[in-house]
């Protein structure tokens, strides 16, 4: 279905968000959120667009959002007091909104890439980039912005940098209509953010952890040429820490905590 500001409105009724704002064209869906919750968006307000001339995602890299082709949105969230915790669990509350969606309405079986990627068939099919504003040492809104890639035109066909990429288009056969996608996907994000401070939602999201077992190496996400190329940590992937760290079996036996990095295959001797 085509999307515009009434269509979106009365598609995502009752689902508690604070507002829509629909754009055709917009920069990043990101920063228009931001913008709103500069000037006091309420909790649960979306911003969604059929096309981002400056979609970008995790490390600054950029995120493609043809118009349509692909789902691009933000939600403003303001998670109050459990900073600490909260606040990694926010990414994985995007990425893990969209795995059950994915799993319950369309029967893909979807995991997360730590951080921040869906994967289906090992391929990525969408990304989320979390932003913060911050007053001091105070978190004011939270930014959580999604992006999906639904039809075959949302991924471009040079190879990415990144990580391999497909569509859902490609995995079911069929592009699903982005309307009901959307708010299958805010109705997943719903119930997250309801228990994402509860053991449920660690649970779930480790249940959801892509490459368990596998010999991963953890990179810095920000090489630039001519960098030393050695990663950070080697080891197999053994779950998650309480904080949402990713936990490495080493070679020495050793269990590492990762906070942060790119996941990548040990590539094969
Ligand atoms: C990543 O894979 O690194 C994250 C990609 C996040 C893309 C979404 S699309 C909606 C929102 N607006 C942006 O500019 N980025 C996010």
């Amino acid at each position: 279905m085509q999307m515009d500001q009434q269509t979106l409105e009365s598609a995502l009724q009752g689902l508690g968000l604070g507002g829509v704002r629909y754009y055709p064209r917009v920069g990043s869906t990101n920063d228009e959120a931001a913008r709103w919750a500069l000037e006091g968006a309420p909790d649960m307000a979306l911003v969604a667009a059929d096309e981002q001339t400056a979609g970008r995602g995790r490390l600054g890299r950029r995120w493609l959002t043809p118009a349509g082709a692909a789902l691009a949105f933000s939600l403003v969230l303001y998670p109050g007091q459990a900073i600490p915790t909260t606040l990694p669990r926010l990414t994985a509350l995007g990425a893990l909104a969209v795995c059950t969606a994915l799993e319950e309405h369309y029967h893909l079986a979807a995991q997360i890439k730590w951080p921040n990627d869906v994967l289906v068939a090992r391929r990525k099919v969408a990304g989320v980039l979390v932003e913060a504003q911050w007053q001091g040492a105070e978190l004011g809104a939270v930014v959580l912005g999604i992006g999906i890639n639904v039809a075959t035109q949302a991924v471009s066909a040079a190879p990415t940098l990144d990580y391999p990429a497909s569509t859902l288009e490609t995995e079911l056969g069929a592009a699903p209509d982005r309307l009901e996608l959307l708010r299958q996907v805010l109705s997943a994000s719903r119930h997250w953010r309801e228990c994402v401070a509860r053991p449920e939602f660690l649970q779930a999201w480790e249940a959801h952890l892509a490459f368990r077992n596998e010999w991963v190496q953890v990179w810095p996400g920000n090489l630039t040429a001519g960098q030393a190329a050695t990663p950070w940590y080697e080891g197999q992937i053994c779950g998650l820490a309480a904080d949402g760290a990713l936990q490495l079996y080493t070679a020495t036996g050793a269990v590492v905590s990762v906070e942060a990095g790119e996941i990548k295959l040990r590539p094969k001797e």
